[in-house]
């Protein structure tokens, strides 16, 4: 129940023909004062605004406006014609997530603007500040003079003081699928990756970085920019003035437009936000993102359970089997050949395999990849659309025995929309394709936009895909279907106003081990990604390879990790769909490891960062919400390195058996990476315990209650 505990509105009219006066304050600050955002215009009527943290400039003057194909620029001239301040503090509660509660506790300034020249055109400017940062963004309300904007870009700037250490990954419009980078702000250096050869799709067009991106300053100031609510907007990478230490909002545009967004007024942008702390586990605990997305628009969400998953998939990026039923490989070449070669993954009793290891092993779902026509004609053609219909399995897949037999085991099937890219098709087979999930009872979809967007021109990340992306989420709500989107659009939040935007990739996720060229992901990977990518939602990331070097399959690629760190993964990144991702044979050869897996927890009733540093380790602890079982996980980077553990965050006056799983003494993520100790201990909230992590490593922890 949505709580609102005091709302306290001050209004300041200024009137209209008020000259602007640079000594008056604009200013709103956060709720314990340690962050205040000024805002003014100079003496041109341009609007700006600043930040100060811990009485330090971390944002200094900075320019706000936007040019448009059909009008003049929207950036000076203007006065200020009202500033409104308020206080909001509610607390709501999350379906399913990190933690039950989440405080929404902010003071907004509201600032109505109006060009003095002729056309006197009107802008609103929001800010919220809140403890764990601040998010502003534009308004565009209705007025006589400006119809319709066609956005050339918008110039949001952020000018920093410092030159920060910075954890990037390039402003692709089509992908975010890269490698995170560590260097200085002065030092990005995007177009270097401007032709990535694991990529299907990758568009870098200048030096911009994609959201979030994460600094660490020079006295321990943490900051982190994204954006929030992107609705019927494109999104907004930054571009970098390595020079002046500035970022530049620069929006993904479309070839088939000489805009980059075209919205109707009444209108308003995406949030920009800047998360800001003190320290690297303060960021991950920041609930920025989802407060400054609308309540949930959905009602009751309940027929969608929160849950670990197998399925028919690594298999096929190791090459096991294959998803099509009918190519070959014939003189260098895949052939349709249209009869089955026997290496088809999605068959009838693969999966049964697979109900049965989950039925038995405490995980909810079987995902199931290959199952629908089309994969013969999926990738690399330019004609793309019509080539799957979401509806028609292959010869060797009895949908409906599946189905059943998940039943009586009590597991649900995840179903697979892999759309290639060609959105057009997906659009129109929507309907049908979530009325077969619904008549099946089945109740989430992993969609793929594997490949260059059709209609061509557009990218993944431009407006028309946000659009895309966004209208999927509605549609499948209709049908009691929830989304786990790869390839998709960056989260933002949006999990607050629809819930059934479960999950999503956005990143290089665990597929890269088994196929990568370059190595696949480093074992700092993970410890980056927590603390960027992670700002921004839950991921599915798919760990869980016990099978850590697969060399009877691909000699050439492994993953950089101990078992013991693809252990802590399932406490450490948050996701409402959690993969258990091996092979069933490889499970079954490690009951030891497979034991967490079966206890672990995929829903929180709240969660606590013990320690972290950005790219190099950080420990999680979660507290499960049914069972108010505790769960913790440890991971480090390709450093060992020694972790103390105080478990002061447990509940009083329980006493917990706890079953560690840790690194053995000669694990290393490359030479040993399966050395893995498990050991039995009661814990209270009194212990502390002191955890030894190899290069590569990390730990996991089960505390159940006595
Ligand atoms: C890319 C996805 O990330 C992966 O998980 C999936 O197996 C393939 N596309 C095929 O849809
Ligand atoms: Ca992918």
């Amino acid at each position: 129940m949505k709580k609102i505990i005091a709302i306290l509105v001050i209004a300041l009219l200024f009137s209209s023909c008020s000259s602007n006066n640079e000594s008056k304050k604009y200013q709103a600050t956060s709720p314990n004062g340690t962050i205040v955002v000024d805002f003014n215009l100079n003496a041109k009527g341009k609007p700006f605004y600043s930040v100060v943290f811990n009485n330090k400039k971390v944002v200094d003057s900075s320019y706000l406006g936007f040019e448009f194909t059909n009008a003049k620029a929207l950036k000076d001239n203007f006065n200020i014609v009202n500033t409104t301040t308020s206080t909001f503090n509610e607390t709501w509660q999350m379906p399913w997530g990190e933690q039950v509660d989440v405080v929404n506790h902010y003071n907004e300034l509201r600032v109505e603007l109006q060009e003095t020249s002729e056309l006197k055109r009107k802008l609103n400017l929001v800010f919220k500040v809140y403890d764990d940062g601040i998010g502003f963004r534009y308004e565009f309300p209705e007025q006589a003079n400006f119809k319709e904007a066609l956005i050339k870009d918008e110039h949001t700037e952020f000018n920093l003081t410092e030159d920060y250490k910075t954890f990037w990954i390039p402003g692709d419009w089509d992908i975010y699928e890269h490698l995170y980078n560590t260097t200085k702000l002065s030092e990005v250096d995007a177009l270097q990756f401007a032709n990535h050869k694991n990529l299907a799709q990758t568009y870098i067009p200048e030096n911009a970085v994609n959201t979030p991106v994460t600094m660490v300053g020079a006295d321990g100031t943490h900051l982190s920019f994204h954006e929030a609510a992107l609705i019927d907007y494109s999104g907004m990478t930054l571009k970098v003035d390595t020079k002046n230490l500035d970022l530049k909002s620069s929006l993904v545009g479309s070839e088939n437009t000489d805009y980059k967004v075209k919205r109707t007024l009444p209108f308003e942008t995406p949030w920009r936000t800047i998360q800001i702390s003190n320290n690297a586990p303060e960021l991950i605990e920041s609930k920025l993102i989802v407060n400054l997305n609308e309540p949930n628009k959905l009602g009751d969400v309940s027929w969608f359970t929160p849950m670990k998953y197998t399925g028919v998939w690594w298999e096929m990026h190791l090459d096991k089997s294959t998803w099509h039923y009918g190519m070959e490989h014939i003189n260098g070449e895949w052939k349709d050949t249209g009869k089955a070669h026997g290496k088809h993954g999605a068959t009838t009793e693969n999966v049964k395999n697979f109900i049965d290891f989950s039925a038995k092993n405490n995980i909810g779902g079987v995902l199931v990849e290959g199952w629908n026509t089309g994969w013969e004609n999926w990738i690399g053609f330019e004609d793309r659309e019509g080539v799957f219909d979401f509806v028609t399995p292959y010869p060797d897949y009895d949908i409906n025995e599946v189905v059943r037999y998940a039943k009586e085991k009590g597991v649900e099937i995840i179903m697979h929309h892999e759309t290639s890219a060609a959105t057009e098709t997906y659009t129109k087979q929507q309907d049908t394709a979530f009325a077969l999930m619904q008549s099946l009872g089945m109740h989430s979809v992993k969609t793929g936009y594997v490949g260059k967007i059709l209609p061509k021109g557009e990218y993944h990340h431009g407006q028309y895909m946000v659009n895309h992306y966004n209208n999927t989420v509605e549609k499948a709500a209709r049908y009691q279907v929830a989304i786990n989107a790869h390839e998709p659009i960056k989260a933002t939040g949006l999990r607050r106003t629809y819930p059934n935007t479960i999950s999503r990739e956005g990143l290089r996720g665990q597929e890269f081990n088994a196929w990568a060229s370059d190595g696949g992901n480093p074992p700092e990977h993970l410890p980056i990604v927590a603390f960027t990518r992670m700002l921004s939602g839950p991921i599915d990331y798919t760990p869980g390879i016990f099978n850590i070097k697969f060399d009877e399959y691909k000699p050439d690629n492994q993953v950089n990790t101990t078992i013991a760190q693809q252990l802590a993964l399932y406490v450490v990144i948050y996701s409402p769909i959690q993969m258990a991702a091996d092979l069933v044979e490889h499970y079954e050869a490690n009951p030891k490891a497979l034991q967490f897996i079966k206890d672990v927890g995929v829903d929180w009733q709240q969660t606590t960062v013990l320690n972290g540093e950005v790219g190099d380790f950080v420990t999680i602890a979660r507290k499960e919400r049914l069972t108010e079982n505790w769960f913790v996980g440890g991971i480090t980077d390709e450093n060992a390195r020694t972790i103390d553990v105080d478990f002061s965050f447990l509940d009083a006056d329980v006493t917990y058996q706890a079953t560690i799983y840790k690194d053995g003494k000669t694990a290393h993520w490359d030479n040993n990476p399966t050395d893995l100790e498990v050991e039995t201990l009661t814990i209270t909230k009194a212990s502390k315990l002191s955890c030894n992590l190899a290069a590569g490593g990390g730990f996991a922890i089960s505390l159940i209650k006595k």
